[in-house]
């Protein structure tokens, strides 16, 4: 079956869905975008990936191509033709096309692009062994609360980890404290039980799954403190994890080589991932 996508009001096979050359995100990354996952067929947390699009186009002064119910149906639609159980729908909306000049063009139309995809079954030794982390300097923008297509950094860092055979990098400020990993939000578990993580300010994205986890520690009674961390702290403290769209939450055991707790995925971090597991199923 050749996969769907939704380009600028059309349904077209991949092969033939294309934007424009001079389409503001080729040329600046002028766009933002979100990825949702989908669960049993449906979206899971939908109405917070939508509020967050919705706000990272205002910070950025992107009209919205469509609105929230009329988008809705374009997801679906598109996870529909793509046979999408379970997997993920991306859309990316940029500022247009229009002939190269930075200041915003006096009559560009938004481009809405949308695409999903099944995906392979998680790995099960990620979240039954965890996995590890690099530390790297933070070198992205001052505005890191906007889903801004613009990843260059995130790129660089992601290969990084790679290359460190490592799965994340999570990406350090001027002051010494973890902002968030490179495609996901950093936590810890101190040694007195608290679970740590930044609060959602400039430096980081709000996650739509740290949004749900927070949910899940409320309900459970656990203790949440929304603060930066060092590295330091991060590398003695008793669990560590990362959540996002496609990671879900996954525990953290070594951290620039340093075994974080036993070097095993925490209790704490084992519980919230499969509460999580939990809320992602009962959306669908
Ligand atoms: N990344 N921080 C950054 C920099 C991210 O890019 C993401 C998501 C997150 C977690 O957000 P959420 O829980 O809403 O997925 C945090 C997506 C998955 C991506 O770029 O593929």
């Amino acid at each position: 079956m050749s996969r769907i996508a939704y380009v600028a009001g059309q349904y077209l096979p991949h092969r033939q869905a294309a934007v424009h050359i001079e389409d503001r995100g080729f040329q600046f990354a002028d766009g933002v975008y979100e990825v949702i996952s989908v669960v049993g067929g449906r979206l899971v947390d939908a109405e917070r990936h939508l509020q967050r699009l919705n706000r990272s186009l205002g910070e950025l002064r992107i009209p919205a191509p469509l609105g929230d119910a009329a988008l809705g149906i374009v997801l679906r639609e598109v996870i529909r033709r793509n046979g999408v159980d379970t997997g993920i729908v991306y859309l990316q909306v940029t500022r247009g096309a229009a002939p190269r000049e930075h200041a915003f063009p006096k009559a560009a139309k938004p481009t809405l692009v949308v695409t999903s995809r099944r995906s392979r079954p998680p790995d099960p030794r990620l979240g039954d062994d965890g996995i590890a982390v690099i530390t790297i300097p933070d070198i992205r923008w001052q505005r890191c609360d906007i889903k801004s297509i613009a990843l260059i950094a995130n790129v660089l860092g992601k290969q990084a980890a790679r290359e460190a055979s490592a799965y994340e990098a999570w990406q350090v400020d001027r002051n010494g404290e973890i902002t968030e990993g490179t495609s996901t939000n950093a936590w810890i578990v101190t040694e007195e039980g608290a679970v740590v993580t930044r609060a959602a300010d400039t430096a980081i994205l709000n996650g739509v799954t740290r949004l749900a986890i927070f949910d899940i520690i409320g309900r459970e009674g656990y203790r949440l403190v929304e603060r930066p961390f060092t590295v330091a702290e991060a590398k003695a403290a008793r669990e560590a994890f990362l959540t996002s769209t496609t990671a879900d939450l996954l525990p953290v055991v070594h951290i620039d080589g340093v075994p974080v707790g036993e070097g095993r995925p925490g209790p704490l971090a084992l519980k919230l991932r499969a509460a999580y597991f939990a809320h992602a199923a009962s959306a669908a």
